[in-house]
């Protein structure tokens, strides 16, 4: 039997341990101890199971039958971050095991990460659509304002990489409205980060072709239906399905591109997914991804959500045609996450400020894309300081370890959860959104009475 550890798998080297985690799930985070790390490095696909033992033993410096026993716990625990092969494969050796042997100090779950490991960067905050869902402030695409120059752009690419970036979610505004977004993503990914981007905009023929040579694997079309007069409505294009999204999708397939769908579930389309997944895979779409509606604040209105039976409903159908179509499809939340965080008493946490970052068309760094509109969350700009200046910068830390001080004259001053609340990291949009400052009650604490808007 061969292994290897998955592609998508990455390891963050810290003080208390090694963070394991996908970069298609980086909110899933493993702290691990080092050892096991260094075990799992071995798999490259090159040596079989008993060469890996034979290594192991050389590693540790321990006798063959305590390195099958290493060997057999740490597959037992991590052998998901591993692929399986009956066949010798080239060696695809990611990470160097005496590289990860060290004694780890202090507590393996650090409130947050040394470095930031994902960016989400809005590369424009212009935008040719008007989607009446969308939760980012867009501006028209011939709007003049502040953005990056390609230059400033394709150096905050290499930031990225010299940073030790696991991933960039290049995404706007519509990202393909910049002419020089390929030069960058390609920037990105010949540093090695694993690149995801979304569009609804037509996609030339060289720019794809410039995309999959760049060795982009994935590209994200959003696609919330294929009834063509609800998709122009949603959307605010003419024939969106017909001459962009169909076009892009086969454009992708010819070029080696897997499409991935991105559908966002509302009440106006939530009845039709069994349908939508049925068309787009007749199309040769394998992967789906179905997001939850998000409150933002900019063009929000509550008839957008879904009710939770029409949801429960479409995830029985969908569960079942992933089983007889063989789809990959992610479905968005089941159920208040009011009530399934208060009910579980933890309230749902957030990587902003602890794994990523999210960057502004113009530089400027926040915690998440919908508090970028609001100047007392900006923790610095990209083209001003290095990513990591911002990362370690007094700006960033009052928002991740906020000063009770700041909670005074709310529910929060006093209360004995205000250091765990904080642990968490708050979201400061969803106590923005209730009590109109940063500093306040989230929506899902459970300490104040339920407030009267609906967040989820
Ligand atoms: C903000 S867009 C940026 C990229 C590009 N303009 C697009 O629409 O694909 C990224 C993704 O977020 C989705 N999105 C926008 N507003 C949303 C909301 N309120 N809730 C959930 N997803 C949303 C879009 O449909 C798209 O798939
Ligand atoms: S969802 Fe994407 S395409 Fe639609 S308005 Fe927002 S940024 Fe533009
Ligand atoms: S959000 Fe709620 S639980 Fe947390 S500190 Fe404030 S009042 Fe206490």
């Amino acid at each position: 039997m061969y292994r290897a550890l998955r592609r998508t798998i990455r390891f963050l080297k810290e003080k208390g341990g090694v963070v394991v985690f996908s970069v298609e799930n980086i909110g899933h985070q493993r702290w691990i101890h080092p050892a096991s790390a260094a075990v799992l490095a071995l798999f490259d696909g090159q040596n079989d199971d008993e060469q890996v033992r034979a290594d192991i033993a050389r590693l540790f410096l321990v006798e063959p039958g305590k390195a099958e026993t290493i060997q057999a716990k740490v597959l037992r625990n991590f052998g998901d971050t591993l692929d399986t092969f009956d066949q010798q494969r080239a060696s695809s050796l990611r990470y160097v095991a005496k590289d990860l042997l060290y004694e780890p100090e202090g507590p393996m779950a650090a409130k947050r990460l040394s470095q930031p490991i994902e960016v989400a960067w809005l590369i424009t905050e212009r935008c040719h659509c008007s989607c009446r869902y969308c939760c980012i402030r867009t501006a028209p695409a011939a709007a003049e304002m502040p953005e990056m120059s390609t230059e400033q752009a394709l150096a905050f690419a290499d930031d990225c990489v010299g940073t030790g970036v696991q991933k960039v979610f290049v995404h706007g505004g519509e990202p393909f409205l910049r002419t020089d977004t390929t030069a960058v993503i390609a920037r990105l990914l010949a540093g090695g980060i694993f690149v995801q981007t979304s569009t609804k905009r037509r996609l030339a023929r060289d720019m794809v072709r410039d995309l999959a040579n760049a060795g982009l694997e994935e590209l994200q079309l959003s696609i919330d239906t294929v009834r063509p007069e609800l998709a122009e409505e949603l959307i605010g294009i003419e024939g969106y399905l017909d001459r962009v999204a169909f076009p892009n999708l086969e454009l992708l397939l010819e070029h080696g591109i897997r499409p991935r769908v991105n559908t966002v579930v509302m009440s106006y389309n939530v009845a039709e997914i069994p349908s939508l997944l049925r068309a787009l895979a007749a199309r040769g779409v394998r992967r789906f991804t179905l997001s939850g509606y998000l409150r933002g604040d900019w063009r929000h209105d509550d008839r957008h959500f879904a009710g939770g039976d029409a949801l429960a409903v479409m995830a029985q159908q969908v569960g079942a045609l992933v089983e007889q179509e063989g789809l990959d499809v992610e479905l968005p939340p089941l159920g208040s996450p009011r009530d399934l965080s208060i009910g579980g008493k933890r309230y749902a946490s957030c990587g902003g400020g602890s794994s990523g970052l999210v960057v502004g068309a113009d530089g400027r760094v926040s915690l998440c894309d919908r508090l970028l509109p609001y100047p007392e969350t900006e923790v610095g700009n990209v083209t001003r300081s290095s990513l990591m200046e911002i990362w370690q910068s007094p700006q960033l830390e009052a928002l991740v370890s906020p000063d009770p001080e700041d909670f005074c004259g709310t529910a929060c001053d006093g209360c004995d959860q205000l250091e765990a609340c904080s642990r968490r990291i708050r979201c400061y949009h969803r106590a923005l959104r209730i009590s109109g400052r940063l500093f306040g009650p989230d929506y899902l604490c459970d300490v104040v009475p339920a407030p009267p808007i609906r967040y989820f």
